[in-house]
């Protein structure tokens, strides 16, 4: 079969180690020609592509990033566009097509295959929360990242008597907060889920304090936004084309009013894309590889229209209609467990 392959949305570290699974059994079990489009869905409208075969995969399993690129580029914002995607199907012959992406990238996918195309899909969002499956590859390198500087401003927080807000990745849920949060030992965590309650979170650090502790950490997902009715705090008003604003600055937001609040002197750390770069771990690489076997399995078992998805220990597929539209929260029994450290 010839069978395309892209990388759409923000990159997240494990995106490699998909496409070598994909190009490895593709080429190896079934003979396929794998055309690697460049740069997400720009690259399928643009028909841009390079052919990966076992000499374009070596080395990659390790690296972060995408060797495809990747871009936010909605075909469906074009007038033309689901026609042009048709039109790349047909100049290279393309069997079916796998996209590797969130919730927007994914979204597109179903679109082109409810027009016909015959698209797999393989989740991905640093954020983890996209429903129809239990984890997406990239979650864990993030969490241990902020783990890691969570781990490394406690130090210096204990050196001042300060209180450090650390800004993690997160736009619509707390997981990548939560489970940094846990492990870092975090003082108090907030996350969208819950709006944030600044004289409570006032109250957590000054008992804390009255314990005889000197220093705190705080740990807030990029998309919390305060009690008071407030919208999400974000860099600017421009959208990208699937219309999402850059967020951004809750942490800086926050330091102020606990620093005005409680006199601690008060630091903030946006740990921004720091989170998305580099080596994937090796749960990470191990979970990609095989998303990416499962995803050329099911273009070879004609499962189209349809996500790769991890549940409990196993691969399995779902329809991308249940896996898109609905955002996997928290699960409020693990925020229960983070909040008994509290304060
Ligand atoms: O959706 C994943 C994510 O990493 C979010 O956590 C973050 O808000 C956003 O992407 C950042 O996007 P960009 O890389 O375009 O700045």
């Amino acid at each position: 079969m010839r069978v395309g392959i892209l990388t759409g949305g923000g990159d997240c570290p494990g995106l490699n180690a998909v496409i070598r699974a994909v190009v490895r059994k593709g080429t190896m079990f079934y003979g396929d020609s794998i055309l690697g489009f460049l740069e997400g869905w720009r690259g399928v409208l643009e028909n841009r592509f390079q052919a990966l075969d076992l000499d374009s995969i070596p080395g990659i399993v390790h690296r972060g990033g995408t060797i495809l690129r990747t871009s936010r580029t909605n075909p469906m914002k074009q007038p033309d566009g689901v026609d042009r995607v048709r039109k790349t199907f047909a100049e290279n012959q393309l069997d079916a097509l796998i996209a590797i992406g969130g919730d927007d990238t994914l979204g597109v996918g179903l679109k082109l295959y409810q027009a016909g195309l015959k698209i797999v899909g393989v989740p991905k969002t640093i954020d983890n929360d996209l429903a129809g499956t239990d984890f997406c590859f990239g979650f864990d390198t993030a969490v241990n990242i902020a783990t890691e500087a969570i781990d490394r401003l406690h130090t210096t927080a204990e050196a001042h008597n300060r209180i450090m807000v650390v800004e993690v990745m997160g736009r619509d849920a707390g997981w990548i907060a939560t489970y940094s949060g846990i492990a870092g030992g975090a003082d108090v965590i907030l996350i969208p889920e819950r709006r944030i309650d600044i004289d409570q979170v006032c109250d957590l650090l000054k008992r804390r304090h009255a314990r005889g502790k000197y220093f705190s950490i705080v740990v807030v997902a990029e998309g919390a936004r305060l009690a008071d009715g407030a919208d999400q705090v974000t860099q600017g008003q421009k959208l990208d084309e699937f219309g999402h604003v850059r967020l951004g600055g809750i942490g800086s937001t926050l330091a102020a009013e606990i620093q005005a609040r409680t006199d601690f002197e008060t630091r903030v750390v946006i740990l921004g894309h720091i989170q998305r770069g580099g080596s994937p771990t090796a749960f990470d690489r191990v979970l990609a590889t095989r998303y990416g076997v499962q995803a050329i399995d099911m273009v070879h078992q004609g499962e189209f229209g349809r996500m790769a998805s991890l549940q409990g220990q196993r691969l399995t597929s779902v329809p991308l209609a249940d896996a898109l539209g609905t955002n996997r929260k928290v699960d409020p029994e693990l925020y229960e467990i983070a909040s008994v450290f509290f304060g």
